[in-house]
């Protein structure tokens, strides 16, 4: 599994990954905070509807698009967590209707 590297005096601050309250250290990245919570599902294939996870982990596959305080196609490798942020596996597939979420 997944573990940090940073020391334990980085400050925290809690975040809400798919309904569950964890702490992150702040900076990190969305999707550091998700592997550090076991939550490494970032999408759904818009197509077939299987999982996805982020894959480079720099900003140029999109595998790790995911819904932050309810805005879609967030990158989770390149946002960082802030305190109270809502962070939503995203499930965009043909049959959710994708123009409901701006695409
Ligand atoms: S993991 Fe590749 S863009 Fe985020």
């Amino acid at each position: 599994m997944f573990t940090s590297l940073r020391r334990p005096s980085s400050s925290t601050v809690m975040v809400t990954i798919n309904g569950q309250s964890v702490p992150a250290h702040a900076g990190q990245t969305v999707w550091a905070a998700m592997a550090l919570a076991g939550q490494t599902v970032t999408r759904q294939a818009a197509l077939s509807g299987e999982d996805r996870s982020a894959f480079c982990a720099m900003g140029v596959c999109f595998e790790c698009m995911v819904e932050i305080d309810g805005q879609p196609n967030q990158q989770a490798c390149l946002r960082r967590v802030t305190e109270g942020m809502t962070i939503q596996t995203q499930n965009i597939t043909e049959h959710s209707g994708a123009q409901n979420h701006g695409l």
